[in-house]
């Protein structure tokens, strides 16, 4: 599907995509640490740091939305599944299976759709989990869903390893057959290719 962009990647999205990249950094670095804290650990600095970065994450994804839906380089289409996503995702899969050639497809290919769609989801579910963790009296009703306080945090660390679990293959496609994409998400190069990560 063609965003009418005459640029691959506005600076818009360009900054967006790596404060997420930060964020996300510092999160799953901190979550860790809150998770299995060694002694004489900064704890304070820690949660601190992982309040701070959640907020940035919530503010920025928000303002990502928006922008997809009413920025001056609006992309959402890029996001949406078509006919012609269902019609590739097989043999997007036989691809990267390396038994079958690269189907012709948009700017982004219908498994990167799934991958970018996913992402921001996670994100809702990390935030609702997070907040639950954060507010634990407040939203104690809200913890009662999941089973238990304790379920809540076993499930926030599980949806920190699908997070890494994404990005890994995000960032592993990219460097083996989408390089230029990774350039063009610094500089924002015009398209010149298409992206197959
Ligand atoms: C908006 C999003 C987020 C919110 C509101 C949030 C909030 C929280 C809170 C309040 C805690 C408990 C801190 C404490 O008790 O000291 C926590 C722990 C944690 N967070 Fe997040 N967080 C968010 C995003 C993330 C992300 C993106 C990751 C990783 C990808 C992550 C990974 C973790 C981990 C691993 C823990 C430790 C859980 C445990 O104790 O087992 N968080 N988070």
């Amino acid at each position: 599907m063609s965003s009418q962009l005459d640029l691959d990647h506005p600076l818009f999205q360009r900054v967006s995509h790596w404060v997420n990249l930060i964020n996300f950094l510092v999160l799953t670095i901190t979550g860790f640490l809150i998770h299995s804290p060694y002694p004489g650990m900064p704890m304070n600095l820690v949660r601190n740091l992982h309040f701070i970065f959640m907020y940035l994450l919530i503010i920025n994804g928000v303002l990502r939305f928006y922008y997809s839906f009413f920025g001056k380089h609006k992309d959402y289409g890029d996001f949406f599944f078509n006919k012609q996503d269902v019609k590739t995702t097989w043999p997007q899969i036989k691809y990267y299976l390396f038994i079958g050639k690269h189907p012709k497809t948009g700017k982004y290919n219908p498994l990167q759709k799934l991958a970018y769609i996913a992402l921001p989801i996670m994100t809702i579910v990390q935030a609702v989990t997070g907040f639950i963790l954060y507010r634990p009296e407040q939203l104690s009703g809200a913890a009662s869903y999941f089973g238990s306080l304790a379920a809540v945090r076993g499930f926030h660390y599980l949806l920190m390893w699908l997070f890494i679990a994404v990005i890994a293959v995000h960032v592993y496609l990219v460097f083996t057959t989408a390089y230029e994409q990774f350039l063009f998400m610094f500089f924002g190069k015009g398209r010149k290719e298409k992206s197959v990560s």
